[in-house]
């Protein structure tokens, strides 16, 4: 029997935030990660579960994942989750950050089976003149977060 197969869509440019979530949840997944603008829209077929990350750049995902999502074929169910790195984070916040991705995907037929989100070392504009805020983050707290989310996701939807 052919095993499970995930993939990661990642961006991440500002300190490379959500690279290392990225990273740590790859390997909990096996899964390999491939940014936006390497990706054929048609490729996410061959995937069982597709993850979707970057950091929050004006309150929403990187615009690549956006028109990514705007350009895939209908997933039929197709199981997703989402995640993010961000200067604020919060349950209600991260549901607002991740609102624009979540509806393009659920558009697209997809089933959004879970989101992460945890801060992100942020110097955007005026911050970097105070030294940034959330200085060290993600750190290994976050990153053993994001690994427990995987794992879980692996449990649910990729061991059967
Ligand atoms: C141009 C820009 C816009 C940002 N806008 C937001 C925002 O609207 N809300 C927020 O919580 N954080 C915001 N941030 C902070 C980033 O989300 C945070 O630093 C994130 O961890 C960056 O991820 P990356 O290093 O993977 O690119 C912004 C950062 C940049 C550079």
């Amino acid at each position: 029997m052919e095993e499970n197969k995930s993939l990661i869509v990642l961006y991440s440019y500002h300190h490379h935030n959500t690279e290392k979530i990225a990273k740590t949840m790859a390997k909990a997944l096996n899964a390999e990660i491939k940014w936006p603008q390497d990706i054929e829209p048609e490729e996410l077929t061959n995937y069982d579960l597709v993850g979707f990350g970057s950091g929050i750049y004006s309150a929403q995902h990187d615009e690549s994942l956006l028109e990514l999502a705007s350009k895939l074929p209908e997933a039929n169910g197709k199981k997703a989750f989402l995640f993010s790195t961000a200067g604020i984070t919060g349950k209600s916040k991260a549901a607002k950050d991740h609102s624009k991705l979540r509806e393009k995907l659920r558009i697209k037929g997809y089933m959004i089976v879970d989101e992460f989100q945890c801060k992100g070392f942020n110097t955007n504009s005026f911050l970097k003149l105070f030294g940034g805020m959330n200085k060290g983050r993600p750190d290994s707290q976050d990153l053993s977060n994001a690994e427990e989310f995987a794992l879980n996701l692996k449990i649910d939807y990729m061991d059967k």
